[in-house]
C-alpha cells in the first residue's frame, strides 16, 4: 500500500486498537480509543480550541479509507447528487438516495461520527415530516446526527429533533437545496447580511444545533460568528478561522473532472490514476498481456 509522507499521516493511534500510549488521548483527530466519535467529543474539542477535519463520503470503502486515516466525522452529503449520482444539483438527491448510501458509509466505519443529510423537500414541510425523515436515517442508516440547511427558517425542525434526541447539524451561508435562488456566490457581505447570517447561527445554536456548518462566507464573517458561539463551527470557503473545515471528499482527492471550487485543494489526482489504471489495464487485455499465467486455472 502506498505510504503517505509522514507529515500526512496521523499519529499511529488515529482510529486504532493499539492507543493506550497516545500523548493526544482526547484529540479527534489522532486521538485515543475505537468508539465512535459523539457530538459531545466534538463539544469538548471546542472548549480545547482543537481544530478537527470533516469530509465527505458516499460508499462504505472509501469511508472506511477515511475512518482508517482517522478523520473524525464523516458527512454523507447530498453534494452526492453531483458527485456520485450524476445529478447537476443536490435538489433531486431523495431520502431513499440518502438512506442508502449512508447506511454504507455507516457500515464502513467504526469510530467516524457519520452525519446525514436531510435531502431537499424532505423537512420543508414542518417538524413532523423533518422528524419522521431523520427518524429513517438514524434507525435504517445508523447515521449518528443529521444535518438541515437554515437557521431561522428552520428553527421547530431542530429544535424538533432535538427534543426527539436526534442531534442537528445546520447548514448557513451558501445553501446548495436553495440553488435556485441563491445561485453559487458567497453568502453574507453587506451588513445586512452579515446580521442575518450571525442572528442564523445563534437561533440555530438556541435551538439545540451541536454545530453549524458556514459555506462559502467572508472569513472575517465565519470568524466572528465562530467566536460568538458555543457549538462548533465547520468551514467550507470561510476562510481559516472556524473550528473546523470540511471538504466534499472528490474535490479533495482529485476526483471531480472539470472546475473544482477555488476554495478547495487538491490533495491527490485520483482522477488521472484511476484514468492510467483503466487505460493499462485495457491495453494489457487488447495486447494479450492479461490474464497470464499466474491469474489463470488449469
Ligand atoms: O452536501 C455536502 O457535501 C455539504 C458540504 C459541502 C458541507 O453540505
Amino acid at each position: 500500500m502506498t505510504q503517505l509522507p509522514a507529515a500526512q499521516n496521523p499519529p499511529a493511534s488515529a482510529g486504532s486498537a493499539t492507543s493506550a500510549g497516545s500523548d493526544h488521548p482526547k484529540a479527534l483527530y489522532g486521538g485515543a480509543g475505537t468508539r465512535r466519535i459523539t457530538v459531545r467529543d466534538l463539544a469538548a474539542a471546542k472548549e480545547r480550541g482543537e481544530k478537527w477535519p470533516m469530509l465527505t463520503a458516499y460508499d462504505a470503502m472509501t469511508a472506511s479509507v477515511f475512518d482508517e486515516a482517522g478523520i473524525p466525522v464523516l458527512l454523507v452529503g447530498d453534494s452526492m447528487g453531483n458527485c456520485h449520482l450524476g445529478f447537476d444539483t443536490t435538489v433531486p438527491v431523495t431520502m431513499d438516495h440518502m438512506t442508502m448510501l449512508s447506511a454504507a458509509v455507516v457500515r464502513g466505519t467504526s469510530r467516524a461520527l457519520v452525519v446525514g443529510d436531510l435531502t431537499f423537500g424532505s423537512y420543508q414541510e414542518g417538524p413532523v415530516q423533518a422528524l419522521r425523515s431523520a427518524t429513517r436515517l438514524v434507525k435504517e442508516a445508523g447515521v449518528g446526527a443529521v444535518k438541515l440547511e437554515g437557521g431561522e427558517r428552520s428553527l421547530a425542525q431542530t429544535e424538533t429533533l432535538v427534543q426527539a434526541g436526534i442531534p442537528v447539524m445546520a447548514h448557513l451561508g451558501l445553501t446548495p437545496q436553495s440553488v435556485n435562488t441563491l445561485g453559487y456566490r458567497v453568502q453574507g457581505r453587506g451588513d445586512e447580511a452579515a446580521h442575518r447570517l450571525v442572528r442564523d447561527a445563534k437561533a440555530a445554536q438556541d435551538a439545540g444545533a451541536f454545530a453549524v456548518v458556514l459555506e462559502l462566507v467572508p472569513a472575517e464573517l465565519a470568524a466572528e460568528v465562530t467566536r460568538s458561539l458555543q457549538i462548533p463551527t465547520v468551514g467550507i470557503g470561510a476562510g481559516p478561522d472556524t473550528d473546523a473545515q470540511v471538504l466534499v471528499w472528490t474535490d479533495m482527492a482529485g476526483m471531480t473532472g472539470g472546475k473544482v471550487p477555488r476554495f478547495t485543494r487538491q490533495y491527490a489526482d485520483l482522477r488521472r490514476t484511476l484514468g492510467d489504471a483503466a487505460r493499462a489495464f485495457a491495453g494489457d487485455v487488447v495486447g494479450g498481456a492479461f490474464p497470464a499465467e499466474e491469474h489463470t486455472f488449469h
